[in-house]
């Protein structure tokens, strides 16, 4: 080990340690070593790709999730509305405080290469802080605190039960590519309800049917959340934007921005239009 590598390897538990103390966002807009949002990066607009501040019904939702009452959110949401975003800087700033030294699983879809895109998604949070982790591959990081964030295909087989489960973060929850998630559900509860992990579940609605669905509908402990395409409007898009978002008739937009769970996947407007056919396209 040369010098560097050696100065490099002392620093490391020290600077860990200091992520911890940093506040998930602090709101203002220039980066001040203020907060662990500006040290990743703020997230960029889509159709900019200008850095752009947290939305108020994203900081609102962070704070949400810091209230120690709540441990499990159902967060039905238009597309787009920066959710998937918003729930990977949540888990990733948790893995140097909450969830410090455990494992943080995540669940995308059936098909490896869904939950693969992810975990990129969530690997590139971290170009600004590299040193943070020990190792990595396609379905794990592992951090030098002993955080790991895992992805695991929605297969009730491969979530298994493990004390160390800090969080699970279960994205797109009703357009998974099976006849019957139950089995998933089932896997799930008895995890998060004995180690008391948190359980992120978010989707855009999907028919009235799935889990997602019946956690919505039924009496229990999930603290429930809507964003419909309104919220994002001022922000993520114009009036006018959203307006002609809700009169496009190849879509079910009451659905897709309005929450509402009225179309499966052999509607008129069957056909999902996103690229992980394999896990969201038709079923029969
Ligand atoms: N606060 C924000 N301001 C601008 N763009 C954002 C913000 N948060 C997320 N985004 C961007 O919006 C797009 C959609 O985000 P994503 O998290 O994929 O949405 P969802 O999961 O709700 O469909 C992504 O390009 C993301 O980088
Ligand atoms: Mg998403």
């Amino acid at each position: 080990m040369n010098t560097l590598t050696k100065v490099q390897e002392m620093l490391r538990p020290a600077q860990v340690q200091d992520l911890s103390k940093l506040s998930f966002y602090c709101g203002k807009k220039q980066k001040q070593n203020c907060c662990f949002t500006h040290l990743v990066g703020l997230p960029k607009s889509p159709s900019t790709y200008n850095p752009m501040p947290l939305m108020p019904y994203q900081t609102q939702f962070f704070k949400t999730v810091q209230n120690p009452r709540y441990h499990k959110f159902h967060v039905n949401k238009s597309r787009q509305m920066g959710m998937t975003e918003l729930i990977l800087r949540i888990i990733q700033y948790r893995g140097f405080s909450k969830y410090a030294g455990g494992k943080v699983i995540i669940i995308a879809g059936t098909r490896e290469k869904t939950t693969k895109k992810l975990m990129q998604r969530l690997k590139e949070l971290f170009r600004n802080i590299p040193n943070v982790i020990q190792k990595s591959d396609d379905l794990s990081i592992k951090l030098y605190n002993g955080t790991t964030f895992e992805g695991l295909p929605a297969r009730a087989e491969a979530i298994l039960g493990d004390t160390k489960i800090k969080a699970i973060f279960m994205d797109e929850a009703s357009k998974w590519y099976m006849t019957d998630d139950e089995p998933v559900m089932n896997a799930v509860k008895p995890i998060v309800d004995i180690n008391k992990s948190d359980l992120f579940m978010i989707s855009t609605p999907n028919g009235p049917k799935g889990f997602f669905y019946k956690i919505e509908r039924d009496t229990n402990d999930f603290m429930k959340i809507k964003y419909d395409i309104y919220q994002a409007v001022g922000f993520l898009y114009s009036q006018e934007e959203a307006e002609e978002m809700l009169k496009d008739t190849s879509v079910d937009t009451d659905q897709e921005y309005l929450n509402q769970y009225t179309t499966g996947r052999n509607s008129i407007f069957g056909t999902v239009l996103d690229d992980e056919i394999g896990d969201f396209g038709t079923l029969d």
